[in-house]
Formats: structure tokens, C-alpha cells, sequence
């Protein structure tokens, strides 16, 4: 059943486990979440980015989300890195439980007052928010590990910017970034940064760019074709860290990617007499969901949702 996520934060908060929220594109991927969840009796968020919504319109992802996560178990349906405040206010009208507004490209004060009018129009309809202080970069951004260092947040803007803006959930920048290349050097992430951010902010914190690029996925998928440099994750081992000191929320993409290509390139090379999109998608499908499944064991997440009602309440 498609609930706020607020509820779930909060029991996640308090029992020092993360929600896990994957990036959904299309029908495979929210089937094989959702599959993973009913398995896990994991809570779950399904979040589309802009992106998503151009591939395939909001209407219907909206009505995939609503017919995959039908029953009791609770997921949320999320906008991810929302910038444009018009498709962030058709998400509001259209169905989503949650959205981030992300405006942590402009200063401070525009940051927050962008925050605030989403909170604003959110408020009104009983809608989560969450959003961003410092920058996670992406490989888009091509900043160097100089410039990075500069994107990181600063414990006493994130509290005052959490205070000043009225979100619910605030995504952290602590050395994570999006993708598949997150690191050149030094892997860990600054989980003392964390550490400071929590003593000062009482929300739930977000970690984006956690995704850990299996070496095993990725060389199945060069194995099969796939040639897209030195991919580096985040380590399991820190992920693990920072939920203990107060993440809540998990953002995964890449893995799904990574676990998608890699089946689909294989099933492509190995059988050339596949013709069915059904059958050349299934071996991605079965790998996504083995993947989400292992990051609700990692996230901690997995049986949770008995201990919640269907509407989220703990
Ligand atoms: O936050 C970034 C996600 O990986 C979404 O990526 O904009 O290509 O859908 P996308
Ligand atoms: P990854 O690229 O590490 O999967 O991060 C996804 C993310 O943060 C989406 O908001
Ligand atoms: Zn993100």
C-alpha cells in the first residue's frame, strides 16, 4: 500500500535500521523491487527521478507503483531530485506520498526558500518532504576531488538550514556521489562529518550515491560487453557506519543499472534465439531483485514491515 514515508522514518530512526529507496524506470524494476520486499518484509520507497518521468510519463508510473505495491505491505512513492518546481507540484497533485525538492545547486537562501514553498504546497495535502543541504555530485558534475571536499555538508548550515526551511528529511553530502565512478582515491566516507551533522539536526538524514558496484556484477556485464572504465561503490562496511549514526533513508540506483545490464547482456550474447522482450529482461529482472533483497539485509530493513501497520504506523 502506497503510505507517507514519514511514519517509516520515524520506526527507522528509532530501531537503527535505513528504509531502502530504489530508482524505478520502468515495469522490471518495480516488479523486482517490490518482489524483494514482499520477501524481506522490508518497508520499501519507490522513487522516480525527472528523468524517469520523461522516459515514461508520471501517469503511469504513478499507476505502476500504486498495482505493484497494492496490500498490506508498506511502500512509499517518492520524487527524487525534484528541480523543476512545476513537475514537483504535478507530483504533488498526481499520487506520490513523498518528494525531495532539490535545490542545493543555489545558495543558502534560495535553498531555502524553495524548500519552504515545497513544504508549503506539501503541507497542505499531507505530503513528505525531503531536501538536500551541500552537494552530492554526479558523474555529470566532472568535479575534481578538490572541488568535492567543497560540496560536503556543513553540520551548522545543515541546522540551521532544517530549521529555517521546515523539510522532514534532509539528504546529507558526506563523500558519497552518483554513479558507477564515486571514487578516484580514498573510498570512506566522512562519517565524523556524519557524526556532527546528527548531534545538530533531529530529522531523519538521507544518504544518496550508496550504491556498492558489485565486482562480481560488473564483471559479469564486461564479461558480456559492458565498457564503462574503473566503476568504484560505496563500501558496504561504511554504509552499515552511517546508518548507525542516523541515516534513515538509502538511495539506490546504480546497483539496479549494474544487475539489469549485466543480465540483460548475457541473455543477449548467450542466446541468440530469444526474440521476447520477456524472456531477454527476465535474467536482469531476477538479478535486480537479488539485489535489492541483499541491500535490505545490509540496510537492516528486512522484516520491518510486521512490525508496522499498513499505513505506516509503528
Ligand atoms: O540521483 C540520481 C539517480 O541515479 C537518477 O538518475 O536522472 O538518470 O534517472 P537519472
Ligand atoms: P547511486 O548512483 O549510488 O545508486 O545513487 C542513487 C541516488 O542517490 C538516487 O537519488
Ligand atoms: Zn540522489
Amino acid at each position: 500500500m502506497i503510505t507517507s514515508p514519514l511514519p517509516l522514518l520515524r520506526h527507522a530512526q528509532t530501531h537503527g535500521y535505513a528504509v531502502p529507496a530504489f530508482n524505478v524506470n520502468h515495469l522490471e524494476t518495480i516488479l523486482a523491487v517490490m518482489e524483494a520486499a514482499q520477501e524481506e518484509r522490508s518497508p520499501v520507497i519507490l522513487q522516480t527521478s525527472e528523468g524517469a518521468v520523461r522516459y515514461a510519463g508520471m501517469g503511469i508510473l504513478v499507476a505502476m507503483a500504486q498495482a505493484a505495491a497494492a496490500g498490506p505491505l508498506p511502500a512509499v512513492l517518492h520524487l527524487d531530485h525534484g528541480k523543476d518546481l512545476a513537475l514537483v507540484r504535478q507530483a504533488l497533485q498526481r499520487g506520490y506520498t513523498s518528494v525531495m525538492i532539490d535545490a542545493s545547486g543555489h545558495p543558502f537562501h534560495e535553498n531555502v526558500r524553495q524548500t519552504r514553498q515545497v513544504t508549503q504546497w506539501a503541507r497542505a495535502q499531507g505530503i513528505a518532504v525531503e531536501a538536500e543541504i551541500g552537494r552530492i555530485a554526479g558523474t555529470e558534475d566532472a568535479v575534481t576531488t578538490k572541488d568535492a571536499a567543497a560540496f560536503l555538508t556543513d553540520p551548522e548550515e545543515a541546522a540551521r538550514f532544517a530549521h529555517e526551511s521546515g523539510c522532514d528529511s534532509l539528504a546529507v553530502s558526506i563523500g558519497t556521489s552518483h554513479g558507477a565512478h564515486k571514487f578516484a582515491g580514498d573510498r570512506h566516507l566522512d562519517l565524523e562529518r556524519l557524526e556532527q551533522i546528527r548531534k545538530r539536526v533531529s530529522l531523519p538524514l538521507v544518504l544518496h550515491g550508496a550504491s556498492g558496484v558489485r565486482e562480481d556484477l560488473v564483471r559479469l556485464a564486461q564479461r558480456f560487453g559492458t565498457d564503462v572504465g574503473d566503476m568504484r561503490g560505496t563500501l558496504d562496511e561504511d554504509v552499515r557506519a552511517a546508518i548507525k549514526l542516523g541515516i534513515c533513508k538509502v538511495n539506490i540506483d546504480t546497483d539496479l543499472r549494474l544487475a539489469f545490464t549485466a543480465g540483460l547482456r548475457e541473455a543477449v550474447a548467450e542466446h541468440p534465439n530469444w526474440f521476447n522482450p520477456r524472456k531477454l529482461f527476465e535474467p536482469g529482472r531476477i538479478l535486480m531483485k537479488e539485489v535489492a533483497k541483499q541491500k535490505m539485509r545490509l540496510f537492516g530493513s528486512s522484516g520491518k514491515a510486521d512490525e508496522l501497520a499498513p499505513d505506516g504506523a509503528g
